[in-house]
């Protein structure tokens, strides 16, 4: 048995598979495979990890029919044609819960630097602007008692929700397909509907999958509805958001501040206006790059390929 890897699966996870017996065929050049490598590297593979954002379409998955499993080193799928896996039979596997908190707390992290201008400090003083106290000078926001608004409350949505709560006492509203007691029972937080959220949150943090329903939902119509002190936060796919029409929001005062650890389109480019403004953060998609948090989703895509393998049920299989 062997399995193709399209990065370099983290070592813990390697060992794993070490243990099973099976060996793993990682793509090993600093650019993601083109889709003749990866059908070069899947065509005498019996399964196939997914290490980044490489397309897996409905054409790959008839040309690799042969693959017992496909298993992905994120919790999004979006990038995978599952309703086509599915029919063909061939599980895809993916990374929950392992990386809630990590992903959370990016969110959190953004919120308070784009709250407090961070990113923009920082830059002041490596251009030598560190000179006389301006009380008035450079202000940000507090986040104490105010309102966070989390849109998609899942297992990373709940874990942004407890870090508000707890360090700042915000009041927690989200809005989501289905209620989730456990939020509203240890956060007191409180469904509402989209337009509710947009009028409501001082704060707005994303925390969906990038599905049709979601896809360029934060657009213009959605950010004219918002406080013009609000901020946005998204960690989990740059399409939920219509970066243009944030780049404007943000330009004409209709929100105050972005933080950003997803952008689109990926990667954001050197020249891009958001980088320039005081009250933007943004990071290159680093949501769940902790060595404890990547070693676990190297662990976890390694059990499910594995799992796949031998014909079992997947730990963490995604369901179509
Ligand atoms: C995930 O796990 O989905 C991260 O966003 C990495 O793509």
């Amino acid at each position: 048995m062997n399995v193709f890897s399209t990065r370099i699966l983290p070592q813990k996870g390697i060992e794993v598979f070490e243990k099973a017996g099976i060996m793993v065929n990682c793509w090993r050049k600093e650019r993601s495979p083109t889709k003749q490598e990866l059908y070069d590297g899947s065509k005498n593979a019996d399964g196939l990890l997914v290490l980044g954002r490489t397309e897996i379409d409905r054409e790959f998955l008839e040309a690799n029919r042969h693959l017992k499993v496909i298993s992905l080193f994120s919790v999004g799928y979006d990038h995978v044609d599952i309703k086509t896996a599915d029919e063909l039979g061939i599980p895809v596997g993916h990374t929950p819960d392992v990386l809630s908190k990590a992903t959370a707390d990016t969110a959190f992290l953004l919120m308070q630097m784009t709250a407090r201008k961070a990113l923009f400090h920082h830059k002041r003083i490596q251009k030598g602007d560190w000179a006389v106290f301006d009380p008035e000078a450079g202000l940000g926001l507090d986040l104490k008692d105010k309102t966070i608004g989390i849109f998609g409350l899942g297992n990373i949505g709940y874990e942004m929700a407890r870090s508000c709560r707890g360090a700042f006492d915000m009041k927690v509203i989200y809005h989501n397909r289905s209620r989730n007691e456990k939020a509203e029972h240890a956060f007191q937080a409180e469904l509402v509907s989209f337009d509710e959220l947009l009028q409501k949150s001082d704060v707005i943090s994303v925390h969906a999958n990038l599905s049709s329903e979601t896809k360029n939902k934060f657009n213009r119509e959605a950010f004219s509805k918002m406080k013009p002190s609000a901020i946005f936060i998204n960690t989990a796919r740059g399409g939920i958001h219509n970066e243009i029409d944030l780049t404007e929001a943000l330009r004409s005062g209709t929100i105050w501040g972005a933080g950003l650890d997803v952008t689109n389109p990926e990667p954001m480019q050197p020249g891009n206006p958001l980088l320039e403004m005081e009250t933007v953060s943004v990071l290159p998609h680093i949501g769940s790059a902790t060595r404890e948090t990547r070693d676990a989703m190297a662990i976890l895509t390694a059990q499910n390929a594995i799992a796949g393998l031998k014909g079992e049920p997947l730990p963490a299989r995604v369901t179509f």
